[in-house]
């Protein structure tokens, strides 16, 4: 069987974006932050479908307002009624969205399943996280942090934590945008090389330092952004105990935060293991921008259905 649309542009990891159109999209994503209903509806009869085979809160409610707020609409299925490569093939159900819909966005356990449908797809498809990544995560996230600090280049970056599809994501926003990042993560947990290595041949062209340890303190120090993510992601629940003990000690608490920059912010993507990976005091405190970071999914998004759609 072949592919339909090998022409069709899609957005599976950030690598499909030049350091231009990464730019580009940010900068678009701010002017919709101020002026969040365009009046000329750019998406105006425009649908979208979102596919979901785990659960949302933030990618799935941003999505719908972004779509309506740009004049077009959204349609969400649960895993329950389309049960993909279950109920029906991946490759079926992907040229059948492709007849109704304009744009999908489809958050997967497996990346393959994602580039599966892709492949069959007539329109673009977004990825909503998969097991590898979540680009639309690492938008908002470098949005936040540009945001709040101004700039991306010489911005020190710590993400403390599990080597996940939210790592991988940072890492490709840090290297396209010439961002120093230092990540540490257990021994075991450390981000794929594939993507150390996709990142590294980008940040040869940028200027970005990433660097990879396993020691929380090091790569906090001094640091204007500290981020973390949960240590178990959806799909790795009964690795629950193993991975709390291999995380003791990658906690973002005030003690850990002490060794920051003074003016450092705390980012999280969202949902938090509060009291694991995160400590309430630093999750409410001052130096919290994860709410903003919550919001900024909204107008990121924007940009990017603007762009693909
Ligand atoms: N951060 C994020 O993707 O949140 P949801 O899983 O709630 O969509
Ligand atoms: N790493 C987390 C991110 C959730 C938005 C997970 O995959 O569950």
């Amino acid at each position: 069987m072949t592919s339909v649309a090998t022409r069709v542009r899609h957005f599976l990891s950030l690598a499909d974006l030049s350091p231009a159109e990464l730019t580009a999209i940010l900068d678009d994503a701010d002017a919709l932050k101020r002026d969040p209903i365009p009046h000329d509806a750019p998406l105006r009869g425009r649908a979208l479908a979102m596919i979901f085979e785990k659960p949302s809160l933030r990618t799935r409610l941003s999505f719908d307002v972004a779509m309506r707020d740009l004049g077009g609409h959204s349609s969400y299925l649960s895993p329950q009624e389309v049960g993909l490569g279950r109920r029906e093939s991946v490759s079926d159900v992907a040229r059948v969205v492709s007849r109704y819909v304009d744009v999908v966005v489809l958050r997967t356990f497996s990346h393959e399943t994602l580039e599966e449908f892709a492949k069959f797809s007539a329109v673009p498809v977004i990825n909503g996280l998969s097991d590898l990544s979540h680009p639309c995560q690492g938008l908002a996230d470098i949005f936040t942090i540009r945001e709040r600090k101004g700039r991306l280049d010489r911005v020190v970056a710590a993400y403390v934590g599990d080597g996940n599809n939210v790592s991988h994501s940072l890492i490709l926003a840090a290297a396209k945008t010439g961002m120093t990042l230092r990540v540490a993560s257990p021994a075991g947990f450390e981000p794929l090389a594939r993507y150390r290595e996709l990142a590294e041949g980008v940040a040869r062209s940028t200027g970005a330092r990433i660097t990879y340890g396993a020691d929380p303190i090091a790569a906090v120090r001094d640091a204007d952004v500290v981020y973390t993510d949960v240590w178990t992601s959806m799909g790795q629940e009964q690795e629950y105990e193993r991975r709390r003990r291999a995380f003791q000690g990658f906690q973002v608490n005030r003690e850990l935060l002490a060794n920051a920059k003074a003016d450092v912010i705390v980012l999280h993507d969202l949902p938090a293991h509060r009291g694991e990976e995160i400590t309430d005091d630093v999750i409410d405190g001052p130096r919290s921008a994860v709410f903003d970071q919550a919001e900024n999914r909204l107008h990121a998004q924007k940009a990017v259905l603007r762009w693909i759609a």
